[in-house]
């Protein structure tokens, strides 16, 4: 423990069956930066934790706005699935960089940032995007940056807004596809437009 900290109250261990809301705990799925340069920032992963491209691509906002976004696997990756769970199982997350063009959403978000970036946001998957929107609400925990989860084939996912707490936006996803869609990237970073 670090000198001068007070101790938490020690929670009981987390149960390995679902909860009420008929998850398990929840897998963090991936952890989004937006940054100044994609490109370097991809290779700063690949070489420091050997991350591996999974995919690139453009989001296109119009009027000469656009996102560069890099998906990055982690090397531990197990293909096929495990007999406990029912998706593609690995310890570390997906790694999300993108970079935007000067005036479009991400590169005034990584400018009003000193020009580095960070982390924009961490995706938590979740058996169910709804019924923990409205968990969350319910707690009063976040608010949301639409009113209903964004849904591609496959794909579910929803933004909260910055936490108070911690700064960071979080996200819940519904994966029964392995990957990205653009269609939903391309609506939740509009739906973060100007916060
Ligand atoms: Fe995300």
């Amino acid at each position: 423990m670090l000198k001068g900290s007070t101790p938490l109250d020690r929670s009981p261990p987390v149960p390995s069956k679902p909860s009420s809301l008929g998850r398990f705990t929840m897998r963090l799925d991936h952890v989004a930066y937006r940054v100044a340069d994609r490109k370097k920032s991809a290779r700063f992963f690949m070489d420091a934790l050997g991350y591996k491209v999974q995919q690139e691509f453009v989001i296109d906002f119009g009027e000469g706005q656009t996102a560069q976004c890099i998906a990055l696997e982690p090397p531990e990756k197990i293909q096929g699935k495990m007999p406990w769970v029912s998706e593609n199982y690995h310890l570390a997350p997906e790694i999300f960089v993108s970079d935007g063009s000067s005036g479009s959403i991400v590169g005034d978000w990584v400018k009003a940032r000193g020009g580095i970036g960070g982390i924009h946001h961490m995706a938590y998957m979740v058996d169910s995007v709804e019924k923990t929107m409205e968990e969350w609400r319910s707690k009063g925990l976040a608010e949301f940056t639409s009113e209903k989860p964004l849904t591609c084939p496959g794909l579910t996912q929803v933004f909260t807004k910055p936490s108070e707490l911690t700064g960071i936006i979080y996200e819940f996803i519904e994966r029964e596809e392995y990957g990205f869609c653009k269609d939903n990237v391309r609506a939740l970073m509009e739906s973060t437009r100007g916060i």
